[in-house]
């Protein structure tokens, strides 16, 4: 659907916990680039890659859509959006490219922490507040437990507390978030890490060659890291 693009097209996340690691990895790929004055596109000048920066949860879309071509994004976003994708009968599946081995963090179920926990069949009925619906609608459904997801976009966490659910099922990466609103993570539904996702296919117009010089970088770069 998308016009000929003969340069590549990257989105990463603009602020939050993976935006400036992924734009130091595509530095160490001895990328140079030029800011947009709106600060939301940077121009490649050493390769030709572009960085789109947006919202982490925009990413996989973008690239479903054709809009972009990679993207820096963690496993917890892109398992989502495939779910999601499927359920709506979509098509545009997409795939990890590459695990980046940094950025890791667990989708986890958190109760308040003066509760006790048995297991997840004590979930049954209750209501869970969540960014990540369907990952949760899965694990639910293997643990054979119906309870009521409940869907916030953003501070998930305080939900609880105002009575808007009863347990979360929220990222965890220090655990500060959680132990500052009182609860415990108890039981994990999915490991996420940063990953380079793309589409399940070759891309067109010579991008797949652009690309394949980014990974070659990209793996060099992460094998100096270790
Ligand atoms: C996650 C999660 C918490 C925070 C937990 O958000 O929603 O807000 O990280 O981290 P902690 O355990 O170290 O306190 P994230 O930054 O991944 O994404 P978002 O801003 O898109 O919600
Ligand atoms: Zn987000
Ligand atoms: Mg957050």
């Amino acid at each position: 659907p998308s016009q000929p693009r003969e340069r590549l097209r990257v989105a990463i996340q603009k602020s939050g916990r993976l935006g400036d690691p992924a734009r130091e990895l595509l530095a160490s790929c001895g990328l140079t680039w030029r800011e947009s004055r709106d600060r939301l596109f940077l121009y490649g000048e050493s390769l030709p890659v572009d960085v789109l920066l947006v919202r982490d949860d925009d990413i996989p879309a973008l690239i479903a859509d054709g809009v972009c071509d990679l993207g820096i994004v963690g496993r917890n976003v892109l398992v989502e959006h495939g779910l999601e994708r499927a359920a709506t009968g979509r098509d545009g599946r997409l795939t990890e490219w590459r695990r980046l081995g940094w950025g890791a963090c667990r989708l986890d179920v958190a109760i308040p922490d003066d509760q006790e926990w048995t297991g997840p069949e004590q979930l049954a009925g209750l209501r869970i507040a969540t960014s990540y619906p369907r990952t949760l609608a899965r694990w639910l459904e293997e643990q054979g437990v119906d309870a009521q997801p409940v869907l916030l976009n953003g501070s998930v966490e305080i939900a609880p507390r105002l009575g808007q659910a009863d347990v979360v099922a929220d990222l965890v990466s220090s655990g500060g978030t959680l132990r500052a609103n009182q609860l415990e993570p108890v039981t994990t539904i999915l490991e996420s890490e940063a990953v380079v996702a793309g589409p399940d296919h070759a891309l067109d117009d010579g991008r797949q060659e652009i690309a394949d010089l980014l990974l070659r970088r990209l793996d060099g770069a992460v094998r100096l890291k270790e």
